[in-house]
């Protein structure tokens, strides 16, 4: 059970919130998770009673679970919900806030949680009208603030962010949300490497060839154009996401798993990320855009097309970065992340390709080339580990084929937790190891910030691709050697 807490949701009646955090928040009040005391304030611009934002609860997340949903701890949760109305833009709603939250009667535990489920421009106001109601350090009680990425739009916002935030919460009560920390396949690569020492000794420059980090998506940007045109590929997933499943792979052992020994290494990754030079963009770096094409049988819209798209945009709806880590580790061995909307498949995967053997003892043989291994660890839809490993085929000739080891055959996510449940359960804990630290993102930015910058300069023209393919062939000339290739899914 955890500290009883009050958590205030602003941008309660959004997606974020609909989609993800109250069904989090259902599926750990049925698990038992939820201190019998712990409130839920949703803040938002509607004027609504409390019981009405319950009702709006009570249909949405019927909705969503349908017949999985179980009556009372629906209404358990309903219990717990209280609405304030208010404007991000205005004081009256933080006083209206400020006021409940300290009305004896009402009986609100001291310890707040401020959740910003809203657009990131509005971060840094909210936080000044939580101080000025002096939100940011009750006097009984904590002050915990949980932002969620993109934390700025560039190197230099995402600096300006920090600091004004920082002008009212310590680090220490920040926590940036990467909701990929939250996964568990991802959580799998730390136990993977750390948990069995068999893969320690091959963890590096001698035996790999190179990594890939790979999240394809069927889907394209439905009724997101708002937010992601003029944001992008890179800024949206990559910058993120993709560089903090990087850091999980190639950092080093930490001297524990307390969150500052974590960061610490996570950090230390990408510091040592080989800064992209200008000159160099073209050829470590590749954008491209979906066109129009067929996905189930039925034609799907091109970017261009779809509601609320800029018809002349440039962003990008790909995105491939070559990244070179300069440590003792890894010098010398590309990393490869990639990612795009209304790619061939939905799925994330992790694929380490191992060097061939120094000998080729087979070359007199009817084998014709020898297969490298790859370890694949499949992030999602299924969560997976599998070892490909040549073994000899049946016969008197010397053949080969490729063997796979599944771990638990593939079944190691089953019953898992969605990200967001273990997520708040750390916020209320005060746990941030699965939370970004400030320098963290600043770094993960400085990564990508000369691709960013010189992309905004070229934008008369950009590499397209028909959806439902993996993107377009151009993407391959990332590659140093011929026999290197994309991975796109566990079989293919
Ligand atoms: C979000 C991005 O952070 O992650 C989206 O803004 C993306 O564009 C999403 O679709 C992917 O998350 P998941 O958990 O669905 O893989």
């Amino acid at each position: 059970m955890h500290p009883s807490c009050t958590l205030v949701i602003f941008g309660a009646t959004g997606n974020l919130s609909q989609i993800k955090l109250l069904p989090a928040l259902y599926h750990l009040e049925l698990g038992g998770h939820l201190a019998p005391s712990v409130r839920i304030i949703g803040f938002g611009r509607r004027d609504w009673s409390d019981e009405h934002w319950r009702g709006e609860v009570r249909t949405s997340l019927g909705e969503q679970l349908g017949e999985r949903a179980d009556a009372q701890v629906l209404e358990r949760l309903l219990e717990r919900l209280v609405f304030v109305e208010g404007d991000l833009e205005a004081d009256a709603g933080f006083e209206r806030l400020a006021s409940r939250l300290r009305d004896t009667a009402e009986g609100f535990p001291p310890n707040l949680a401020f959740y910003l489920a809203i657009a990131p421009a509005f971060y840094g106001e909210v936080a000044d009208r939580l101080a000025t109601q002096g939100l940011h350090r009750p006097e009984h009680g904590w002050s915990r603030l949980v932002v969620e990425k993109p934390f700025g739009y560039d190197l230099e916002s995402a600096e300006i962010l920090d600091e004004h935030l920082r002008r009212h919460f310590n680090e220490d009560q920040v926590y940036r949300i990467d909701h990929y920390l939250g996964k568990s396949t991802v959580q799998n690569v730390l136990v993977f490497r750390f948990a069995n020492l068999l893969l320690e000794p091959l963890w590096n420059r001698n035996y790999i060839d190179h990594v890939q980090i790979t999240h394809g998506e069927a889907r394209g940007i439905g009724s997101r154009a708002g937010f992601y045109d003029g944001v992008g590929a890179l800024r949206d997933m990559i910058q993120s996401h993709l560089l903090q499943m990087l850091t999980l792979v190639a950092m080093e052992p930490p001297p524990s798993m307390d969150a500052e020994a974590l960061r610490d290494e996570k950090v230390k990754v990408l510091r040592s990320i080989r800064p992209v030079p200008r000159q160099a963009v073209h050829a470590q770096a590749f954008r491209a855009q979906y066109r129009a094409g067929e996905q189930g049988g039925e034609r799907v819209p091109g970017y261009l097309e779809e509601e609320g798209v800029d018809p002349h945009s440039t962003t990008e709806t790909y995105a491939a970065l070559k990244l070179y880590i300069d440590n003792w580790r890894w010098r010398g061995v590309p990393f490869y992340v990639r990612t795009g909307k209304r790619l061939g498949a939905t799925n994330s995967l992790i694929a380490i390709r191992f060097r061939h053997p120094p000998q080729q003892l087979f070359s007199d043989t009817p084998i014709e080339q020898l297969k490298p291994n790859w370890l694949l660890l499949n992030i999602q839809p299924n969560e997976c580990m599998r070892f490909e490993l040549l073994v000899k085929q049946p016969g008197l000739t010397m053949r080969t084929q490729t063997e796979t080891l599944d771990a638990s055959t593939c079944s190691i996510g089953r019953d898992q937790m969605d990200a967001y449940e273990g997520l708040i359960l750390d916020v209320l804990q005060g746990d941030h190891s699965l939370f970004l630290r400030s320098d963290e993102v600043l770094h993960a930015w400085r990564v990508v910030d000369p691709v960013l910058k010189l992309w905004a300069i070229e934008r008369d023209y950009i590499h397209t691709y028909e959806a439902s393919t993996w993107g377009p062939a151009e993407a391959n000339r990332l590659f140093d050697k011929e026999d290197q290739h994309w991975r796109d899914g566990l079989d293919a």
